[in-house]
Order: C-alpha cells, then sequence, then structure tokens
C-alpha cells in the first residue's frame, strides 16, 4: 500500500491557488475555484492537483478519501485566538447588555482582569486540559492552523506558563499551534493603581519576559492591545520594538473600539497583522494599504460585543490592502468556535464576496502568521492543510449559516477532525 492519499471525488475545489504571498485589494476576488480536481497527498505534502482521473492514473495504489460530491478546500487558518484560559464570562455579557461598556468593566477589574484572575488559580495540565477540546472544536469548522496568544497570565510566570501550555498543545497535535506573546494584553492590576506601575510592567515585559521567551523559543509574535485606555502608541511601540531583538515579530490589537493610531503604527513597523480596526481612521486604512501588513478583521467580536459597528473591510480591500479574517476566540469578546460562521460574517457584515471571505480565511490567514508560502493553498508543495465541507459550492459555507457542515479536516496529511 502506497503512503498517498487520493482527495477525489469533489464537487468543486477551492484551491486559492496563486502567488504564496498575501492577496491585497482586487487579488481577493479570486479563490481559484475549480471543478472535477483532485488532491494528492504524500506525508505531510501536497504533491498533485489534478483531475480525478489524472490522479488515479499516476497514484495507482493510493488510498482514497471521498469527498462525496462536497467541496474540498485548504484548512482554515485562525490567525488570532485566546484560546488558553479558564472560565467563561457569562455575566460580563449580560452586563453589556445592559449598557456597561467593555472597556469600563476593565475599569471596575473585570473583563480580562477576571481572566486573569482565573488562569493564575489554575494549573497547566488543567489550562492544557480546557484548550484541548477547543481546538477540537475548531477543527470541526475546517481549521488546521491556529494562533494562540497568552495574555491572561500578566505576571512573568504565568506569562510563561500560558506560553508553556501553547508549546504543549502543539506538540499534542494534530492541528498548526502557532504561539504569540501577548503579556502587554492589559496593565495588570497590582501596577495599575501604583506611580509607575505601568511603566514597571513594561520593563518586566521587555527585560525579564522577553529574554526567557526567546531561550526556550517560546512564541513567534508579540503583540500588544494598542487602544486608547489600555496602551498608547508610545507604549506599544515600545513593547514591539523591545521584542525585536528576541526574535519575536510585531503584531497588534489595534483601534479595536476607538482610533489610536494602532494601524499607522503597525504600518510603520513592519508588523505582520494589524487587528480589529473597526475604529480606524482614513490614515490607518491608507497606511496599511501602502504597507505589508495584513489588515486582520474579527467580525464575530464585533457581533458579539454589540457595538453595531464593523472595520470598513470594502474601503480596506479598495485601498489595496491585504485582509485576513480571524474568529478572535476567547471568553470575553468572542467565544466563537466556528469558523465558517466568521466567513458568513465576512460576507453579511463586512461586505466581502465569497470569494474574498474564503482567501481572507486561508491565504490572507496564513500571510498573517508569515505562513503565506507554507499553508492556505491547495498546490503542489503546500502543507497538506485541507478540509472537506458537505456542500458543492464554495458559496454554500458562508450561506447556510449556524450548521456543522465540515465533515472531515487534515493538518499536515493527518486527521484533525474525522470523517464521519
Ligand atoms: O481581541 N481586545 C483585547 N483582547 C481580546 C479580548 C480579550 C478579553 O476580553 O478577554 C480581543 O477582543
Ligand atoms: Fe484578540
Amino acid at each position: 500500500m502506497s503512503d498517498t492519499l487520493l482527495f477525489v471525488n469533489a464537487a468543486q475545489t477551492v484551491t486559492c491557488a496563486g502567488p504564496p504571498r498575501a492577496r491585497r485589494g482586487g487579488e481577493m476576488a479570486d479563490a481559484a475555484v475549480r471543478s472535477g480536481i483532485g488532491v494528492a497527498v504524500q506525508g505531510a505534502e501536497i504533491v498533485a492537483v489534478e483531475p480525478d482521473d489524472v490522479l488515479r492514473a499516476r497514484f495507482p495504489d493510493a488510498r482514497e478519501v471521498d469527498c462525496d460530491r462536497g467541496l474540498l478546500a485548504p484548512g482554515f487558518v485562525d490567525s488570532h485566538t485566546h484560546t488558553v484560559f479558564g472560565a467563561a464570562r457569562f455575566a460580563e455579557h449580560e452586563l453589556r447588555a445592559t449598557g456597561v461598556p467593555y472597556l469600563e468593566i476593565a475599569r471596575r477589574g473585570g473583563g480580562i482582569h477576571s481572566s486573569v484572575r482565573d488562569l493564575r488559580s489554575r494549573s497547566d495540565d488543567e489550562l492544557f486540559a480546557l484548550a484541548g477540546p477547543r481546538l477540537a472544536r475548531l477543527a470541526a469548522g475546517g481549521v488546521t492552523t491556529v494562533e494562540i496568544k497568552s495574555g491572561y497570565g500578566l505576571t512573568v510566570h504565568d506569562e510563561l506558563r500560558t506560553l508553556r501550555v501553547i508549546r504543549r498543545l502543539a506538540d499534542a497535535g494534530p492541528c498548526h499551534i502557532v504561539a504569540t506573546c501577548l503579556a502587554a494584553h492589559e496593565v495588570p492590576l497590582e501596577y495599575r493603581d501604583v506611580p509607575g506601575g505601568r511603566e514597571a510592567w513594561l520593563d518586566a515585559i521587555v527585560h525579564e519576559l522577553y529574554p526567557q521567551v526567546a531561550r526556550d523559543r517560546l512564541a513567534a509574535f508579540a503583540d500588544v492591545f494598542c487602544e486608547p485606555g489600555v496602551f498608547g502608541v508610545e507604549e506599544a511601540r515600545r513593547v514591539l520594538e523591545g521584542a525585536r531583538p528576541h526574535g519575536m515579530r510585531p503584531k497588534l490589537h489595534a483601534d479595536e473600539l476607538h482610533d489610536g493610531g494602532g494601524a499607522a503604527l503597525g504600518a510603520e513597523l513592519g508588523a505582520v497583522s494589524a487587528d480589529h480596526l473597526a475604529a480606524i481612521s482614513a490614515g490607518g486604512v491608507a497606511a496599511l494599504a501602502a504597507s505589508e501588513t495584513v489588515a486582520t478583521l474579527l467580525p464575530a467580536t464585533m457581533l458579539f460585543l454589540g457595538t453595531g459597528r464593523h472595520a470598513p473591510a470594502r474601503r480596506l480591500i479598495e485601498a489595496g490592502a491585504a485582509v485576513a479574517l480571524a474568529s478572535d476566540f476567547n471568553p470575553g469578546t468572542s467565544p466563537l468556535q466556528s469558523f465558517p460562521l466568521v466567513l458568513t460574517l465576512g460576507v453579511s457584515e463586512l461586505r466581502l464576496s465569497a470569494a474574498e471571505a474564503w482567501i481572507a480565511g486561508t491565504v490572507n490567514g496564513a500571510a498573517a502568521l508569515g505562513l503565506a508560502g507554507v499553508t492556505g493553498q491547495l498546490v503542489p508543495g503546500f502543507r497538506a492543510d485541507l478540509a472537506v465541507h458537505a456542500v458543492d459550492d464554495y458559496r454554500a459555507l458562508p450561506y447556510w449559516f449556524g450548521e456543522r457542515l465540515c465533515v472531515g479536516s487534515w493538518a499536515a496529511g493527518r486527521a484533525c477532525h474525522a470523517p464521519r
């Protein structure tokens, strides 16, 4: 028996084939959807994307995965999550419904701070055990690569602990995991109300935490919540510039609720992505469009916060930016573990076409993690990250929202979510 796996009998194949880099502006309109095309996988790699009969002739001994006239697609790349946390935050959800704003809840010591108290009280084993089923639910929606941020530890010790749990999740597989150090998620309460506290926490991040993260290679990226009322542009610059000598590339939570100049900072620093952007200024749009920084939009967060507003996706695309979609899965603002619903919101709320939404959740998600040459496309030489969905048209996935349509996903050729 050969070790080749053939994915055949798909009604449509969303290849997303194209250059191995972020797609910008008008390039996002083409997801390279084909009919009658299958995929051959050997080990962890895609080796051929051809008509089924051509594949069968080339690989006569291969095992077949029958896509059953469904949709064959690249695995989604969820490039922004906070998957390692303890408990849910039901009370805060209701509190916001009564009109208390997100940042006011944080000012009162809730929000991110409640997840921080909770995470600090749990063991590594508990955090690992809680995160595993969450990743399985993401994989069950067709996700094969997941970025996970720290940021609920907010001590050097608890941030390192979180990053080590993320490392364990990566080692456990089968989904690919990318780690980001988000120690600058908030000013920890014990630093907040003391003179010089903010600076002391930033010093601890840059001078104590980062060297240890780098020594054990615990994170590929550094992130900061750059938002008026949390960290300002100069503080964000310090945290991100401070990460660079330690080998961590910058990412930012930028202009989520108010415009604080975060998008322009991301562009200036050459950040791999600037995320959220619901309150981005016209200058921020222009700066991102002129940069290599991916504009990662998180529409589930805006929906769940009930803000009634969204990032200006069309303006970003029309200006020539590269737009990615991600879940922002976290217990405060986006307890969402279904990536296809993010595509739905991309179309219905952000006004993307279905093809743009697919590119945003695959190729551009990969680019937002520096992986545009590795995953996100069904092309020979790319990693064998695939999913099969029980629909016969690529537009059907964002359309039939709320349904569980993914019937199987594979990361590097290994099943993440078993076919029914
Ligand atoms: O991306 N905005 C900051 N961080 C998260 C929310 C974290 C939380 O509320 O626990 C976000 O929305
Ligand atoms: Fe986030």
